[in-house]
């Protein structure tokens, strides 16, 4: 317990080292403007055409964050939940690079998919926080990110590092794919990934997520939406709450909510809206759908979103690049789930049932 220091919780301590966690992963790694991996020197992925994530959890949520800014450098790109792989993937041949999203490295559905991935002659890359650890070993090439030992078993800060060490690697993967497009505002999406230690400062002097957490205690369930890169930040706000507050608690993409889970929204059920500082239009329209059946509405971002307009409830973020509102806003999340799960006086660092690393199929 003694590595807790002032700290009532490792998750607590966690969520607080994510500026120099952070820092860290960015460390060197921008250079002269551009994005710089020593272990992925220039050419390093020459002839791949399409590149697919496999990971579980948490770092399933970081990869689908990482997929979409992908995409958007017009790269081919898949997202899958490596217990799927061989069932949900596209082809596979040596113009693919699959790439395990890892923090521990020993994940057995991630490096199952990973092994499959090589069976089939595809190029392979481990984006881990355990350097030796078995994906690292195996993949052809690592890239660590360097977010220090996690020992909550919800993964707090190995996220936020993932994320932004995948950002970094879809700059340096568009540079090497010949049919890629750079991002066009690269130099200040990368100048004002430096804040972004300082704006998550900013956020933990708050306490706005623990009044929230207070003030909806006795909730009877907890939705999360968001759409564009906010929706894989719902998802994994969603997933962080149920683990250590044992309340039901779902993501949805913000579109989605009418088509189906509508049905569940009552007055006793917070709609938890994401924005990452994009476009929030959808977002705000099926908020406003929820809340004409009694919902309360809470927005997550920065101070311009229209969400705050309808919004019960703001939890503020930041104004940053659009690239990284959504770790920002993940940050209020993790929050939230936090204090919520003290107030129910959870085990939070040792969530029942779960384990930190899972080496069963
Ligand atoms: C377990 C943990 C999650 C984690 C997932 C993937 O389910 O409880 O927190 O996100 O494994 O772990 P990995 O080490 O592969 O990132």
């Amino acid at each position: 317990d003694a590595g807790k220091g002032a700290y009532d919780h490792y998750m607590l301590k966690e969520i607080h080292s994510q500026p120099t966690a952070l820092s860290n992963t960015i460390e060197g790694r921008i250079q002269d403007g551009e994005v710089t991996f020593e272990a992925l020197p220039a050419g390093t992925f020459e002839g791949i055409e399409t590149v697919q994530f496999v990971a579980c959890g948490t770092s399933y949520h970081a990869a689908m964050y990482g997929g979409q800014l992908l995409r958007a450098a017009d790269i081919r790109t898949e997202v899958v939940r490596a217990s799927e792989y061989e069932s949900a993937s596209g082809p596979v041949d040596e113009t693919t690079l699959v790439v395990a999203v890892t923090q521990s490295g020993e994940t057995a559905d991630t490096l199952d998919a990973l092994r499959t991935g090589a069976d089939h002659g595809a190029r392979t890359l481990a984006v881990t926080n355990v350097v030796g650890s078995t994906a690292a070993r195996e993949a052809d090439e690592a890239v660590y990110i360097r977010a220090g030992p996690e020992v909550g078993v919800a993964a707090t800060k190995t996220y936020s590092s993932q994320a932004v060490s995948l950002a970094l690697l879809t700059q340096r993967l568009a540079d090497d794919v010949a049919h890629a497009t750079p991002a066009d505002d690269r130099a200040e999406m990368l100048d004002t990934l430096a804040d972004l230690p300082d704006h998550l400062e900013q956020i933990l002097e708050q306490n706005a997520a623990e009044t929230l957490a207070q003030e909806t205690i006795d909730s009877e369930s907890y939705f999360f939406i968001g759409n564009g890169l906010g929706h894989s930040v719902a998802l994994e706000g969603a997933l962080k709450f149920k683990e250590i507050t044992y309340e039901h608690a779902e993501g949805f993409a913000s579109g989605q909510l009418k088509h189906g889970p509508l049905a569940l929204v009552t007055e006793n059920s917070p709609v938890i809206a994401v924005s990452t500082g994009g476009d929030d239009e959808k977002t705000k329209t099926n908020a406003l759908e929820a809340q004409s059946r009694g919902a309360p509405i809470v927005a997550i971002g920065p101070d311009d979103t229209p969400l705050t307009d309808i919004a019960d409830t703001h939890l503020s973020i930041p104004e940053t690049h659009p690239v990284w509102g959504g770790l920002l806003a993940n940050v209020q999340l993790q929050l939230f789930a936090y204090h919520a799960a003290k107030q129910l006086d959870r085990p939070i660092d040792k969530p029942r049932n779960l384990a930190k690393s899972v080496t069963v199929e």
